[in-house]
């Protein structure tokens, strides 16, 4: 992969990343001290922020994930959830945290939490790291939020275009195509 950022600004750096990760990662301490929380991640996108959410959790913790659908080569939500990968673990009674880096419509999201709260869980909670609130077409509630953004299509920390820039360490905004 190039290394170059085309039409790239930075948004969060690392170090602001850092901390809100681990801001959230006290509010659910805090929110579910003595008790066990099951995550669930999103995928592809929910990969770094879950792996550095977990070890800032000092409960006894379980995760899982599940892939619902992709953007693809496009860089507007097309509505429809799709290509889903089931996730494991039963989630019936227990504590359910729900892990996405990014809410844009809700739309999947909102698919993930109706299929989750048929399994009665004990309580479903749901932790994004950005909450993209300008995109949002049904209302899902973010319980966690790291940063808050009206708008603006976003890579790096696990976002891609394209599948590109997964792998960048801070957040970057992605400009109109040159
Ligand atoms: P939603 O269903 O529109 O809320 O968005 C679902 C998924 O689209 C997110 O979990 C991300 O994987 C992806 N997505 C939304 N906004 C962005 C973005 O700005 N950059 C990269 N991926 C995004
Ligand atoms: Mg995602």
């Amino acid at each position: 992969m190039s290394t170059k950022k085309p039409n790239l600004r930075e948004l969060y750096s690392e170090a602001a990343i850092a901390g809100a990760v681990g801001r959230l990662a006290a509010a659910i301490n805090a929110d579910y001290a003595g008790r066990p929380v099951h995550l669930i991640g999103v995928l592809k996108g929910a990969f770094l922020f879950m792996a550095d959410l977990v070890r800032g959790l000092d409960l006894e913790c379980s995760v899982d994930f599940v892939r619902l659908s992709s953007y693809g080569a496009a860089t507007t939500s097309s509505g429809v959830v799709q290509e889903r990968l089931a996730r494991q673990d039963p989630v019936r009674g227990r504590h359910v945290i729900v892990v996405d880096e990014i809410v844009d419509s809700g739309l999947t999201l909102a698919a993930l939490l109706r299929d989750l709260e048929a399994e009665r869980p004990a309580t479903l909670r749901v932790c994004t790291l950005v909450d993209k609130v300008g995109g949002r077409k049904v209302p899902v509630p973010v319980d966690y939020r790291g940063f808050t953004l009206d708008d603006g299509f976003l890579v790096g920390y696990g976002l891609d275009l394209d599948e590109r820039y997964r792998n960048l360490p801070a957040i970057w905004l992605a400009g109109p195509p040159a």
